[in-house]
């Protein structure tokens, strides 16, 4: 198989595991769980879980304790792009292609949906348990990352930042705060819990936090390139909403050419931590490659 092949395979059992632990739609309540399908199910890289579960397999992990974190990461991450979108935030109208939550279910039940994502992650993650009883101190491990890097310490927080700021010129090290948190925070809980789950060593724990820290940098960074060069069709979001918002970018500081040489760079740099552990793992050495020139 060659790697386009691999990755749509891949990204077609994460949706499978996604579609497995949606809750049923019934209830009183039921509009919040369609909103949540809605979201969850637009499309998307699923590049969280992927991440999550090669660096499982780079550790030698095996079995399904891994499946609920997986559909977990990606419910955050979605969470996080809904009310990223909200009017009050970035104010974007689509999003994987599609209207956003907000602007098909109305604002309130856009909150609330990404709230419901939220709190039904960690609902989720803890079904870990019933998978894997004899394995609930790296579970409990697991969680503390997941709930860490999704906080005030993490993605919650570069998101503060990044919102408090727009319009203002920031310092470059406080615009590296920003991509770190908004954007690294969920990519390295994703590689982190990877490695915990599969037994991993606090050392190797720290390196992969290290090499994932720059992969989210090279992520973001890419992510600003798109919003200038790229288009809403193939990107499935609107672009220009950057400038819209009047956010200082990587771009905006460095300009292109450079950003495009930090992508390429920072990857190259994390490559070169994943290879000082004692494993090797191909696709994921071709996935983080493919994201440096990704169009979308
Ligand atoms: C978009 O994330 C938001 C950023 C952190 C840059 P993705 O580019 O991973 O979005 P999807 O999941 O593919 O829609
Ligand atoms: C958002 O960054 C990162 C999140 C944590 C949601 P952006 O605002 O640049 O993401 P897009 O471009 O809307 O996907
Ligand atoms: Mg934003
Ligand atoms: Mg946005
Ligand atoms: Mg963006």
């Amino acid at each position: 198989m060659n790697f386009k092949e691999e990755y749509e395979t891949k990204r077609e059992q994460i949706e499978e595991i996604l579609k497995e632990y949606l809750p049923p739609q019934e209830g009183y309540q039921k509009i919040i769980m369609e909103a949540m399908e809605y979201s969850l199910m637009a499309g998307g890289k699923r590049l969280r879980p992927m991440l999550m579960a090669e660096t499982f397999r780079l550790f030698g992990g095996t079995g399904n304790v891994i499946r609920p974190f997986m559909a977990a990461i990606e419910m955050i991450h979605t969470y996080s792009l809904v009310h990223d979108d909200l009017p009050a935030m970035d104010n974007d109208e689509y999003r994987r292609g599609r209207k956003t939550t907000h602007v098909v279910y109305g604002e309130d039940m856009g909150i609330l949906a990404g709230d419901a994502l939220l709190n039904y992650a960690f609902e989720t993650a803890c079904r870990a348990f019933d998978q894997a009883p004899e394995q609930s101190a790296r579970i409990g491990q697991a969680l503390k990352i997941l709930s860490e890097k999704a906080g005030i310490y993490g993605m919650i927080g570069g998101q503060v930042v990044d919102v408090k700021e727009s319009g203002h010129k920031v310092s470059g090290e406080v615009l590296e705060f920003i991509y770190r948190l908004k954007t690294g925070a969920l990519i390295e809980s994703s590689m982190m819990i990877g490695a915990v789950l599969a037994g991993a060593g606090g050392d190797e724990i720290k390196r992969i936090e290290q090499a994932a820290r720059k992969i989210g940098m090279a992520f973001q960074i890419q992510d600003d390139i798109l919003d200038v060069t790229g288009t809403t069709e193939t990107l499935g979001k609107p672009v220009h909403s950057d400038e819209k918002n009047e956010k200082m970018t990587y771009v905006v500081w460095k300009g292109l050419e450079e950003s495009r040489e930090a992508v390429k760079s920072m990857t190259e740099e994390a490559l070169e931590d994943l290879a000082e552990l004692r494993t090797e793992d191909e696709f994921l050495v071709q996935l983080l490659r493919s994201l440096v020139y990704r169009e979308k």
